[in-house]
C-alpha cells in the first residue's frame, strides 16, 4: 500500500438549502438550511479501504457523494489524484467521474427499472466513449457481468428479474466497466439479507485486489468496517469525530461518541466486559445543531466548555486523531462493569 493520498479532502461542507413557496418569498421567510456535512477533511491513500461510520442522518452518503461532485459542496476542497475536482468544468468532470464511482446503498432504487442490466452495465462505456463497436460493447460487458458472479444469458432481463444480491452485484459491474480508481461504497451491503452480506463484501475485496482499486466505504455496522478497513473515520452530526488506523480506533477509541458505539458491539472475548453506554437524546437535527462540540447534549462527560467551545481535532499520534475536549484526561465510557 502506498502512502501517497490518492483523494485529499479538505474542509467539506455540505448544506442542503430548502426551496421556499412563493408564498414564503413573499413573506421574507429564510429558507432551512440542513448542515448535513460540516468542515470535513480526510485523505484516502492508494490501495486503502477508508471506512466511514456513524448513525443514519449523520451525513456519510452527502460526504460521499460531495465527493464526487454529484451533489455540489457548499465550500472546501476535493483532490484526486492531484487534480482538484470542486473546480472542474462539466467536461473535464465528466472525464474524472470514469475513475471515481459509486455503489449505492439501495439496489431497487438505484437501477432503472426499464433498462435491461446490458444497457445498464454499458451505459458508462458509451459515456466514456470506451467501446469501439457494438460488439466490443457486448463483450465488454459480458466479461465484467461473467465477473461478478451473473451469466451472459441474463444480460436481457430487467432489474425486477433479479434478488437483491443479484442487483447489488449489477450495480458493482456498472461502477466497475469503466475501469475506475477509486469507488465511494455507500453502505452496499446493509439492504442485503446477512447471508448474502457476507458473499458481497468478500466480491468486493476480491475485486479491489484484482483491478487496484481504492474504496471509501460507507457502514453503520462495526463488524463490517473492523473487518475489512485499513482506517475508520466516525462520523457525528456532519463531522469527523475520529479517525484513524482501523485496530487502534476500534480497541482503544477515545472520543467518547465511538466508545459509546463500540460498547454497543458485542464483545465475544469479554462478555459483560464494557457496560453498554446510552446515550440519551436522539441525533439532534442538522437544521439546528448545537453549539460548541455537536456531541455536548448526548455526551455522559460534558462540562461547561464542551457547550460554548467547538474542539479541535488532536493528533493522538499514529495517525490516530480525535476531537474531545477531555481528551487528556483519560475519562473512559468502556470501564468494565
Ligand atoms: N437532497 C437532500 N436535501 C435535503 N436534505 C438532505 C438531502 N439528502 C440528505 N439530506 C439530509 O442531510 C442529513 C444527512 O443525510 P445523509 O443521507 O447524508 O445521512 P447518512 O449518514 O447517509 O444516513 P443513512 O445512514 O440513513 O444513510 C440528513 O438530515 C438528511 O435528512
Ligand atoms: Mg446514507
Amino acid at each position: 500500500m502506498s502512502t501517497e493520498p490518492l483523494l485529499k479532502v479538505e474542509n467539506l461542507t455540505k448544506h442542503y438549502v430548502g426551496r421556499l413557496s412563493l408564498a414564503q418569498r413573499l413573506a421574507r421567510e429564510k429558507p432551512s438550511v440542513v448542515r448535513a456535512v460540516s468542515d470535513v477533511s480526510l485523505e484516502v491513500r492508494k490501495g486503502e479501504i477508508l471506512g466511514l461510520i456513524g448513525e443514519s442522518g449523520c451525513g456519510k452518503s452527502t460526504l460521499g457523494r460531495a465527493i464526487l461532485r454529484l451533489h455540489e459542496p457548499t465550500s472546501g476542497r476535493v483532490t484526486f489524484d492531484g487534480q482538484e475536482v470542486t473546480t472542474l468544468d462539466p467536461m473535464a468532470l465528466k472525464d474524472i467521474r470514469r475513475r471515481m464511482q459509486i455503489i449505492f446503498q439501495d439496489p431497487y432504487a438505484s437501477l432503472n427499472p426499464r433498462r435491461t442490466v446490458a444497457e445498464i452495465v454499458g451505459l458508462p462505456l458509451k459515456l466514456h466513449d470506451l467501446a469501439t463497436s457494438a460488439d466490443d460493447l457486448r463483450a465488454k460487458v459480458i466479461a465484467i457481468i461473467e465477473r461478478i458472479g451473473l451469466k451472459a444469458n441474463q444480460l436481457d432481463r430487467y432489474p425486477h428479474q433479479f434478488s437483491g444480491g443479484q442487483r447489488q452485484r449489477i450495480g458493482i459491474a456498472r461502477a466497475l466497466i469503466s475501469n475506475p480508481d477509486f469507488i465511494v461504497c455507500d453502505e452496499p451491503v446493509s439492504a442485503l439479507d446477512v447471508s448474502i452480506q457476507a458473499q458481497i463484501i468478500e466480491l468486493l475485496l476480491e475485486l479491489k485486489r484484482e483491478m487496484g482499486l481504492t474504496y471509501l466505504f460507507i457502514s453503520h455496522d462495526i463488524s463490517v468496517i473492523g473487518y475489512l478497513a485499513d482506517r475508520v473515520a466516525v462520523m457525528y452530526l456532519g463531522e469527523i469525530v475520529e479517525m484513524g488506523p482501523v485496530d487502534a480506533v476500534l480497541s482503544a477509541p477515545r472520543h467518547p461518541y465511538t466508545q459509546s458505539l463500540m460498547s454497543a458491539v458485542p464483545d465475544v472475548d469479554h462478555p459483560g466486559h464494557a457496560q453498554r453506554v446510552r446515550l440519551t437524546g436522539d441525533l439532534p437535527s442538522p437544521l439546528d445543531p448545537p453549539s460548541g462540540c455537536k456531541f455536548h447534549t448526548r455526551c455522559p462527560l460534558a462540562v461547561d466548555r464542551c457547550r460554548s467551545e467547538a474542539p479541535i481535532s488532536e493528533d493522538l499520534g499514529g495517525g490516530h486523531r480525535a476531537a474531545c475536549h477531555r481528551l487528556h484526561e483519560k475519562l473512559s465510557l468502556l470501564e468494565t462493569a
